[in-house]
């Protein structure tokens, strides 16, 4: 009986080794060479190797190739990965290697019909409407007041706690704090339950690409997020954002089935909520951790964003956002220097015709990943500190090295750019910044030196940004001086932020 079943896993083994080694010499030598998976096992090596490294992997395989582009390959398809920035360069100019189809809705989520019809011009039209509702304009504004508003509120009941577990707060107040903004004070997320089906549906994506999901613990609750925005679609809200109305818009007029609009509405949520969490949470982590540079900033906000009245005795605060956006470079700098460090992803780009590029052959259909890490950690760009987290880096200055937008890739690389990034960027200068001036934050357990602020061990998987393994509890205190009534108002009209990707 084990000698049967020795020889049957011997058999698979040999075999799997074979099909590799014959799939192999079917390769074009102009294509960019197959390096071998970390995890020596023949076609699933490199699946086992991003589920365990994550998105590190590819930059755990880059250590070990010689080439400036490489290959991973499963079977016949093919992940090309460059990790110089001098071929990224050259791939912006290239129209085969498309960001586009990344956009289309899996076939599993909507109907046969919708998928067909969701595509081409449509899909482009959608994606250019996306952009238009969230670029700097009045549009935005009302968007990013509600959203402001909502945070406030979350500062506000945070301040009537003794304590904060500091990743679940971010997570709750940001999934709040996007979706009133999204959709208005009736969003889908209002109900607890929602929200936290929106985190198990999360968790679940890469089992859902890989069709590991067997438990369909993730598709109920994907379902359960479906079923909200179902209930929302029925009646639009008015304050429903501009964005949302558009997309919507986009959608009737292309002739996709109402069924399948709030579907796809729905799917907002895998690209608005996972990156801004883990964000806010580093900045905050960075910031706190730094006596000099939270003095640093509260007096910056001080000088510039915030202006107190007294009213029969109380204390009246208001925190200007437009203020905040321009005139705050040192929390600016702090947040985008927690972006260059703690980011890991990848940008993606599909080949839609077999490309030429640098003397190598892309063939269609194939991926091209873009890691972010090797450009955010090269000395040639960023100078000798490369290393350190300088959280003054990105403030303007003379003799400061001139930093080219493309190598700064929180929000993907040119010419594809995250449309939501003024958005999301304001909503984090928001919550860091109302939290920095009201709340004196103090780790429970943590030993001294940093304020008690200890660098926690890092959640494995494949987020673009780490989780911490365990949440970070602290101590709430509120700031003397600080005490009073907060509000929030835009200020200045169409005020954009000076992000270093452009
Ligand atoms: C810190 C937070 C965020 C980060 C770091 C981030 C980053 C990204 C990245 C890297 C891409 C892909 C671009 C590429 O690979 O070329 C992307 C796409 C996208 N993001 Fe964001 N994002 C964030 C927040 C948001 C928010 C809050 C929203 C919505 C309100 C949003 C909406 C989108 C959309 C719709 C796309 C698809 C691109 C398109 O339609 O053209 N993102 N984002």
């Amino acid at each position: 009986m084990y000698e049967s079943l020795l020889l049957i896993l011997v058999g698979v083994v040999v075999i799997a080794y074979g099909i590799d080694f014959i799939l192999g010499q079917f390769d074009d030598p102009r294509e960019p060479r197959r390096i071998r998976p970390k995890i020596r096992v023949p076609i699933i090596g490199h699946i086992l190797g991003v589920l365990h490294y994550g998105f590190n992997y590819y930059e755990v395989l880059s250590q070990d190739a010689d080439a400036e582009i490489f290959a991973l390959g499963i079977l016949n398809f093919k992940v090309y990965i460059t990790r110089g920035s001098r071929i990224r360069q050259l791939v912006q100019k290239c129209k085969t290697l498309s960001f586009t189809p990344f956009l289309k809705i899996p076939a599993d989520v909507i109907s046969s019909d919708a998928h067909a019809l969701f595509d081409g011009v449509l899909l482009e039209s959608f994606s250019h409407r996306t952009k238009e509702a969230l670029t700097p304009g009045p549009h935005l504004d009302v968007q990013n007041l509600r959203m402001g508003q909502q945070i406030l509120l979350h500062v506000t009941e945070m301040l009537r706690e003794d304590h904060v577990d500091l990743f679940e707060w971010a997570k709750h107040s940001i999934v709040q704090a996007t979706a009133a903004g999204l959709y208005g004070a009736h969003h889908p997320f209002r109900d607890r339950k929602v929200e936290n089906a929106l985190w198990t549906w999360e968790e679940y994506r890469p089992s859902h690409m890989l069709g590991t999901d067997f438990l369909r613990t993730g598709y109920k609750a994907r379902d359960t997020v479906f079923e909200a925005f179902r209930e929302y679609f029925q009646r639009i809200p008015d304050d429903a954002s501009f964005l949302v109305q558009q997309r919507q818009k986009v959608m009737r007029e292309g002739g996709i089935a109402e069924e399948d609009t709030y579907k796809i509405q729905a799917t907002l949520s895998n690209a608005a909520y996972p990156n801004t969490v883990p964000t806010l949470f580093w900045t905050i982590f960075e910031i706190y951790s730094r006596p000099q540079l939270l003095d640093d900033i509260r007096q910056e906000l001080h000088d510039n964003a915030v202006s107190r009245a007294s009213e029969k005795g109380t204390n009246e605060f208001v925190l200007d956002v437009a203020a905040l956006q321009t005139a705050c470079p040192v929390l600016l700098s702090t947040y985008q220097e927690t972006q260059r460090t703690r980011h890991a992803q990848v940008a993606w780009r599909m080949v839609t015709e077999d490309t030429l590029l640098d003397g190598h052959v892309l063939k269609k259909g194939n991926y091209l990943q873009i890691p972010v890490r090797p450009t955010h950690e090269s000395r040639e760009v960023w100078g000798p500190r490369a290393a350190a987290f300088d959280p003054y880096r990105f403030v303007p200055g003379k003799n400061k090295p001139k930093i080219a937008p493309s190598s700064f890739m929180p929000w993907g690389s040119p010419p594809h750019l995250c449309p939501a990034r003024q958005f999301a960027s304001a909503e984090i200068l928001i919550a860091a910044a109302l939290l920095v001036l009201r709340v004196q934050l103090t780790p429970v357990g943590g030993r001294r030196g940093g304020g008690g602020w200890e660098q926690p061990a890092l959640r494995s998987g494949t987020p673009a940004l780490p989780r911490p393994r365990r949440d970070i509890r602290a101590k709430v205190t509120p700031r003397e001086g600080a005490r009073g009534n907060w509000s929030v108002v835009i200020g200045r009209a169409k005020a954009r932020i000076s992000l270093a990707s452009g």
